[in-house]
């Protein structure tokens, strides 16, 4: 691994495949134990989560489903403000054991706004996986019950992490190279 570019950005090595890889099994067992015989469903929040949700997915041996959702934001057309929706989830969370799954989070925002959302469906539980974390970022109180890094507040990339929409193929996570 070496220093990478993206567009007018450096970018350096921060996480190897192996580092990522031995968390990701290691909240595999986890939830392996914790879910056993309550079928959850796994919520992936697209795009960054789809490698992080695969790899993760790829770890249980219990039952278990999962589906892949868009937020979209927008601001509401009278004084409603922020306003998230999700685009894709057709499952009735209803008694559903629920493990949403994030590549990143970084202030909070996303999600502090989404789940009162999915708590309004009654589901059994609702859970938070995240591969990355960036605590001096967080402006809103978020529990993350399955993390698998606490990172620095600086730009990361790779994983299903992008910059511009590119990198998000890279087996490792790089940061950002601040001149
Ligand atoms: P939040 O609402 O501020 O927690 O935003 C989280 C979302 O912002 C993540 O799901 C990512 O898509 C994006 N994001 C946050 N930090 C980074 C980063 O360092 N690199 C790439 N995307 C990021
Ligand atoms: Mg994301």
């Amino acid at each position: 691994m070496s220093v990478i570019n993206v567009n007018d950005k450096s970018f350096q090595p921060y996480l190897t495949a192996s580092e990522i890889d031995t968390q990701i099994k290691r909240l595999g067992i986890e939830i392996n134990g914790d879910y056993a015989g309550k079928r959850p469903l796994f919520i992936a929040i697209l795009n960054g989560s789809f490698m992080f949700a695969s790899d993760l997915f790829k770890e249980l041996t219990i039952d278990a489903e999962i589906c892949f959702i868009k937020l979209a934001s927008y601001k509401g057309t009278r004084s409603t403000g922020h306003v998230i929706t999700s685009i894709g989830l057709d499952e009735s969370l209803k008694d559903r054991h629920v493990l949403i799954i994030e590549d990143i989070v970084d202030t909070g925002k996303t999600l502090s706004e989404f789940l009162p959302q999915l708590k309004d469906q009654h589901p059994a539980s609702l859970k938070i996986a995240a591969l990355l974390h960036k605590p001096e970022a967080l402006l809103y109180p978020i529990n993350i019950d399955y993390l698998g890094f606490n990172v620095p507040n600086k730009f990361l990339l790779g994983f299903g992490l992008d910059f511009d929409g590119l990198g998000r193929n890279l087996k490792e996570i790089y940061r950002l190279v601040e001149p």
